[in-house]
């Protein structure tokens, strides 16, 4: 972990009803609250649950709550596109953070790396903070080609931001043979394609900006594993899936995210 702010957040994916949301964003709002100085804390619920969540949070105070975050963003600001949200949505019903590129929606949904230039750009344009997932499959891993294909992610979804919309992007680095899988990357290899990450930041907008950008990981990371992975230096904290619908489970990975 380096001296940038230590911030993990859960993505929940398709999971939960109403009331598993709201118990779990309550336990994770009052068992965060006391880490919010050290951690920073999100939760990104479905998107039919945000309002609900929203509430459940709101009895802990505004500086120590955990910022609530959209899986996914649609990138026009309104019209005929059935079933999509917007940033502007999103920001109504509370939101202030919103992941995209996830591995799911890259590869089990068809997305595109323009498509999520564009929902990268208008998420970050509406005044959105958005949390960019890049990360290799597991073949490409195999080829060798973790460090190009993160590269190539990471320059196609911040290509052209400017220093504002810098100052609200997060990336994730979440190899997508360690998703879900219980394969977690270890940590060495975890801080080596950071690392290259910053890198490929730092040529794209200077050593500054790099030095300053978060960069998060994903894949299996556990109560077990967390510390291993955020002592990492270029390691900024982590994309929490299956750990983060156990309070329990999502708050010790908080609390291992701490410095120190
Ligand atoms: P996982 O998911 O922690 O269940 O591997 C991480 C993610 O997909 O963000």
């Amino acid at each position: 972990m380096g001296h940038r702010k230590p911030m993990v957040a859960g993505n929940w994916k398709m999971n939960l009803d109403r009331a598993a949301a709201v118990a779990l964003a309550r336990a994770v709002a009052e068992g965060a609250a006391g880490l919010a100085r050290e951690v920073e804390c999100a939760v990104c619920p479905p998107f039919v649950y945000l309002e609900a969540v929203r509430a459940a949070m709101a009895p802990v105070d505004a500086a120590s709550r955990p910022a609530l975050g959209a899986q996914d963003l649609w990138h026009e600001a309104n019209g005929a596109f059935t079933g999509e949200v917007s940033a502007s949505m999103l920001l109504d019903c509370g939101a202030t953070i919103v992941l995209t590129g996830h591995s799911e929606r890259r590869h089990v949904l068809g997305e595109g790396d323009e498509l999520v230039a564009k929902k990268t750009r208008a998420a970050l344009a509406a005044g959105l903070r958005c949390i960019v997932c890049v990360g290799e499959l597991l073949d490409e891993r195999e080829r060798g080609e973790t460090d190009r294909v993160n590269e190539r992610q990471v320059r196609a979804a911040l290509q052209g931001l400017g220093s504002a919309a810098l100052g609200r992007t997060i990336i994730a680095y979440e190899p997508v043979w360690a998703i879900g899988t219980g394969r977690t990357a270890t940590p060495a290899d975890a801080q080596q394609a950071h690392e290259r990450i910053r890198r490929v930041v730092s040529s794209m907008f200077g050593a500054e900006q790099a030095e300053i950008m978060p960069i998060l990981y994903g894949g299996s990371v556990k109560p077990d594993n967390a510390r291993g992975l955020f002592d990492q230096p270029d390691i900024d904290g982590g994309l929490i899936g299956g750990a983060s619908l156990k309070a329990a489970d999502f708050l010790a990975i908080v609390a291992a995210a701490r410095r120190g």
